[in-house]
């Protein structure tokens, strides 16, 4: 079992590259299975979950190709799927569990051969990660959907889906992207209200566009679809990593450096960049490169509140805790989207954070100093959350199950050290 060993180190500088959105990379791999020609899906992220997203696409029987030598370098790393090969429709439960993106084939197998059988993917540290929405939307697109022995059975009454005016209960970026997923071949127009806004599901619809959707709205909660007989193939290149990009800004902020992410989107970034702003870091931004200078002043305790895009996305909740920890006063984080984000709470106070939990509210006092400690992960962001801490904790810290690190984080230590950290992996 990997550990990452990181030692308080003092402030970061230099310039960091950000790499391809998982959470954009994810549902498009799955959207390559609407058509049988080739879609090559460029700037891939070499993360586990890619990994583990190719073995379900390997496993319904398509093929899976990309170049050993350039993955996980960038815009060139590539991955082309063709699904002309397809011949199942099972998703099973051993890739499933191990990855809940692993639901984002649902749609896509609907659409284009009008019927799934995915395994419940089960809930994980951050909560029950139900997927009732995503049933009800392909119920609405004319699915039969029955979930029986852990797997969600899904098939088109007629031949094709059907479009439909499909208005979510609660915003799901997930249940969206499978809906707009199953739509695209669908007979005939769809509407999605209260559609998830996030730039990766606009990334997502962008390529499906590439492929010949017919798509407007995305990016906004009206989404409207006009279903296609086919799509066809198409060339994508994946979004940068909002949330990895900000977690190397926070990182910046809470050592008091000066670093510059590159290949960055900062227009998909405004509530964080303006919460960095409010904790006194000076950000400038020309083109895809983000600057944050700290100017050697310790970050100002800042009050977050989760919710969806364009709000602040809880994906950032953990990182701005470990900012609190060692901030100036007291921040006040709320956390709305999912009812069990604050597991990284326990291995925070093991450093020496001064934190109080009220239900979905945690009160974080800033501490003048951390002190390093061995430490768990539990869950990805929490991971980072944990190495963030020790970037400025005095002393050692081990963070211990960091597989939940490299689900979401490409090369992360080497990055970090590119930036002047004091970090390394040990067995
Ligand atoms: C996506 O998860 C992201 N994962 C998550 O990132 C992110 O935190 C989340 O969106 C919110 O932005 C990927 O894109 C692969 P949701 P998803 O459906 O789609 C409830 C990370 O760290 N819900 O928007 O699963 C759900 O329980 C990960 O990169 C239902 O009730 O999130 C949650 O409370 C973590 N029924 C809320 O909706 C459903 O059918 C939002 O979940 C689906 C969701």
């Amino acid at each position: 079992m990997q550990k990452i060993l990181v030692t308080g180190n003092g402030p970061l500088h230099g310039e960091v590259a950000v790499s391809g959105a998982k959470n954009a990379v994810l549902p498009i791999l799955c959207a390559t299975l609407l058509t049988e020609e080739p879609v090559t899906i460029r700037n891939v992220p070499n993360l586990h979950d890619v990994q583990t997203t190719r073995k379900v696409l390997e496993g319904l029987g398509a093929k899976v190709t990309t170049d050993e030598k350039v993955f996980g370098t960038g815009l060139e790393s590539f991955m082309t799927v063709d699904s002309s090969t397809v011949n199942s429709h099972i998703a099973p439960y051993e890739l499933v569990k191990t990855m809940r993106a692993s639901v984002l084939v649902l749609g896509p197998l609907l659409a284009r051969y009008g019927e799934a059988e995915v395994s419940l993917p089960g809930g994980c540290a951050i909560g029950s990660r139900p997927v009732d929405l995503h049933i009800k939307a392909m119920q609405s697109l004319g699915a039969e959907v029955v979930v029986e022995h852990g797997f969600i059975k899904a098939k088109a009454k007629g031949a094709r889906l059907v479009g439909a005016h499909h208005s979510f209960d609660i915003v799901s970026v997930g249940a969206t992207e499978n809906a707009l997923m199953a739509a695209v071949l669908a007979e005939g127009t769809t509407i999605l209200d209260n559609a998830a806004m996030e730039p990766e599901i606009v990334d997502l619809a962008d390529c499906l566009i590439a492929m010949g959707a017919s798509i407007i709205g995305h990016g906004t909660s009206r989404i409207e679809i006009h279903g296609v007989e086919s799509l066809h193939g198409a060339t994508h290149d994946v979004v940068a990593d909002r949330i990895e990009c900000g977690t190397f800004l926070v990182a910046a902020a809470m050592s008091r450096g000066k670093i510059t992410t590159t290949h960055s989107r900062p227009e998909t970034m405004d509530a964080v960049l303006d919460k960095l702003r409010e904790a006194g870091a000076e950000i400038t931004i020309e083109g895809d490169r983000i600057t944050l200078d700290m100017k050697g002043q310790r970050p100002k305790a800042v009050d977050v509140t989760t919710a969806v895009h364009p709000a602040f996305p809880t994906d950032m909740q953990a990182q701005f805790m470990a900012l609190n920890c060692i901030a100036e006063g007291v921040g006040i984080i709320r956390e709305n989207i999912f009812e069990n984000r604050f597991m990284h709470v326990s291995e925070l106070q093991r450093l020496g954070a001064d934190i109080k939990v009220e239900g979905h509210t945690a009160i974080v006092r800033g501490v003048d100093q951390l002190s390093g400690a061995p430490v768990m992960a539990t869950d990805l962001r929490a991971s980072a959350s944990l190495i963030l801490a020790g970037l400025v904790a005095d002393g050692e810290t081990l963070v211990d199950r960091i597989y939940h690190l490299d689900r979401g984080y490409e090369n992360i230590e080497a990055k970090l050290q590119g930036l002047g950290a004091k970090i390394k992996r040990v067995d």
